[in-house]
């Protein structure tokens, strides 16, 4: 396993589960799952995306992978990131900077996401912090090359993962859910809640204080 990765099984108990499932509902109100499509063949991805924070990930056929500050389809501005996700983020990250963009994606059964590396982020030194909800899910993470081997693992519902250091720019992915095994979710599947550093914190300022 490559350094840098951990695990953290049932981190959130039910109860903070459930909480974290109603902010995630109450932002996808006003931001509703899209489905993004891949860079040049416009292929749909078999997960559907929404995002909260100043900045969301978004994918086309046109521009490919970026950030964009709005909504692909509504044109508005991206909510809030709930108050517990921040939380969670300045307990487990060992970051002196805010979370810019929390990624949630949703997996309903037959959904996958192939093995990729988290690159569109000027800031490589923050960890991605991932937090899963519902079914459990097959999870993969391998090293920087593509033809590294790979360890798998089950994300269950309220374990959150981290990649930082050398694991940061590790090669990872979802092969499939397991449909049916959390009830969680009324409607079955599974979200995943990806927060990340975008932009380069600005350096301290030496005359400062
Ligand atoms: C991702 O790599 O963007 C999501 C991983 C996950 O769903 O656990
Ligand atoms: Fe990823």
């Amino acid at each position: 396993m490559i350094e840098g990765f951990r695990h953290l099984p049932g981190h959130l108990d039910r109860p903070a589960q459930e909480a974290l499932l109603a902010a995630i509902r109450a932002v996808l109100a006003e931001a509703p799952l899209f489905v993004p499509t891949m860079p040049r063949s416009g292929r749909p991805f078999s997960v559907q995306m929404s995002n909260c924070g100043p900045l969301g990930w978004v994918s086309d056929k046109a521009r490919g992978y970026r950030y964009e500050a709005c909504h692909p389809v509504t044109g508005q501005p991206w909510p809030a990131m709930p108050e517990m996700v921040t939380a969670l983020w300045w307990a487990l990250a060992g970051y002196g900077a805010p979370p810019e963009a929390c990624l949630i994606n949703y997996y309903a059964p037959g959904a996958r996401l192939g093995s990729h590396r988290d690159e569109d982020e000027a800031d490589m030194a923050a960890p991605l912090l991932s937090i899963s909800l519902g079914d459990e899910a097959v999870f993969h993470i391998g090293g920087r090359k593509r033809s590294d081997a790979k360890t798998r693992l089950t994300l269950a519902s309220g374990d959150i993962a981290i990649l930082a250091g050398p694991a940061r720019l590790a090669y990872h992915g979802i092969d499939r859910i397991r449909p049916g095994t959390s009830d969680l979710i009324a409607e079955g599947g599974r979200f995943n809640l990806t927060l990340r550093r975008v932009t380069q914190p600005a350096p301290c300022d030496p005359q400062a204080g």
